[in-house]
């Protein structure tokens, strides 16, 4: 981020926030994975002006920062939606058809993968095995895991929560 470019109030709060945070931590760069962890549960996302903070931190480069986020499936880049879909794509849910329900999804929800709806109700992303084989193909909403799924099984989960928002 520009030093010249401005900081709005929530951004400022942030900011503040997790500078507070890395003060738990050596300013050693091995700390990044449990920095990152800590900021995705407080704030369900890594906001730019937190990567920011830790890659000044840190000394590293913010494309580093960066880089890690975006490896890792559990790091967000945006806030995730009031309802976060999932679709797991473990090797059990996958040659059980997991793909088709992710685009039944992608098509449903009007997003790609790992983006928020306009109205940030609804989330997607994918996984990597919930443990929950047994029951594939599975997917969850928000921690409720969903199994022996069908595109019919998804749709009928989105249209409810959506006759309920
Ligand atoms: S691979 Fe999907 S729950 Fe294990």
């Amino acid at each position: 981020m520009e030093s010249n470019e401005k900081l709005n109030c929530a951004d400022e709060k942030i900011k503040n926030e997790v500078c507070e945070m890395l003060k738990q931590f050596d300013n050693d760069k091995q700390h990044l994975i449990t920095i990152l962890n800590e900021v995705q549960e407080k704030y369900g996302y890594i906001p730019k002006v937190a990567q920011v903070e830790i890659a000044n931190y840190l000394n590293i480069p913010l494309a580093e920062v960066y880089g890690v986020i975006t490896f890792y499936s559990r790091f967000s880049l945006e806030p995730k939606g009031k309802y976060n879909i999932s679709i797991c794509l473990g090797t059990a849910c996958f040659v059980k058809g997991s793909k088709e329900l992710l685009e039944r999804a992608k098509q449903k929800l009007g997003i790609e993968e790992g983006k928020t709806t306009e109205d940030g109700m609804f989330s997607l992303d994918t996984t990597r095995c919930v443990g929950a084989c047994g029951l594939a193909p599975v997917f969850t909403v928000n921690n409720e895991v969903y199994g022996k799924a069908t595109v019919k099984l998804l749709d009928e989960v989105i249209d409810n929560i959506k006759a309920n928002l």
